[in-house]
């Protein structure tokens, strides 16, 4: 994992007293070192010395800040994605297409990331479904559920559990056939340009690619599927996923496993 080696949660230049608090809090919970910044204390100053990466509790929510940038929680592309499903509109999600996911069902995003997907899944799964999003990456998982924490969530959506693990150790402890789906969408070493949140991401995105035994273990644990979502279609075959038949400009490309 390309995460810090050192990671500490700090505050804004002038934060209120509820963001202090927040910050406190999270660095308990978490388990992290607490930076306790100086009014108008200079962040650049911070990094590197303090942390190589802080996570900052601000007006706008949280941001994960080191010396390549940084990298906030947005609803962003999900939204345009649960916009256009609330609408009917013609163009299906093929996240969903492939899952199939119906009301009530539990749902493991076995890669978070932005946790985009992850949202699209607990829209389908509906208030009584749930979405257990795992992330290997200790800043992304920080991130990811201290920001989701303080988002009103999309109407009508499963709740969002995020759990800091990583997907072979999760699913080697859990019992067999306890969810319905799980779902992987790995990181690839790309060439091609990607969304500037994703290329921060990539800094502290967890790397090496899922084995044959992760996906062994997720099909234990599943009772309907494993899907996985990758931009190299030759990846399923040796990790026992169906390819599905991708349409002539797909960039993306989908594997799966059914069981029965
Ligand atoms: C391509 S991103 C996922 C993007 C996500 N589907 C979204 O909609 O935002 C992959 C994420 O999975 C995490 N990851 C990669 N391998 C993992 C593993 N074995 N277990 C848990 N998380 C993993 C990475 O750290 C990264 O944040």
């Amino acid at each position: 994992m390309r995460s810090p080696e050192r990671l500490a949660v700090t505050w804004s230049s002038e934060p209120s007293f509820a963001h202090v608090d927040d910050a406190r809090r999270a660095a308990a919970r978490w388990g992290l070192a607490l930076y306790e910044r100086p009014r108008k204390g200079s962040l650049q100053r911070a990094l590197g010395t303090v942390a190589d990466a802080l996570l900052v509790r601000g007006g706008d929510g949280w941001t994960l800040v080191d010396a390549g940038g940084s990298l906030r929680v947005t609803p962003g592309l999900a939204l345009l994605r649960l916009k256009r499903l609330a609408s009917g509109g013609a163009l299906p999600d093929l996240l969903l297409r492939h899952a199939g996911i119906t009301a009530g069902e539990t749902i493991v995003d076995a890669t978070l990331g932005l946790a985009a997907d992850a949202r699209v899944l607990a829209s389908a799964a509906g208030p009584t479904g749930r979405v257990i999003g795992l992330e290997a990456s200790l800043p992304l998982a920080v991130l990811l559920s201290e920001g989701l924490a303080l988002e009103t969530p999309w109407p009508g959506s499963a709740p969002l559990e995020i759990v800091h693990a990583r997907a072979d150790t999760w699913l080697r402890a859990q019992p067999s056939r306890s969810v319905e789906v799980v779902f992987f969408d790995p990181m690839f070493e790309r060439t091609k340009a990607a969304s500037p949140a994703f290329q921060h991401l990539r800094r502290f995105a967890e790397m090496t690619a899922i084995s044959r035994a992760t996906i062994d273990e997720a099909r234990r644990v599943a009772r309907r599927l494993v899907l996985m979502k990758s931009s190299d279609p030759s990846l399923f075959p040796p990790l026992g996923l169906e390819p599905l038949a991708p349409s002539s400009t797909a960039s993306v490309y989908w594997g799966r496993l059914v069981v029965r």
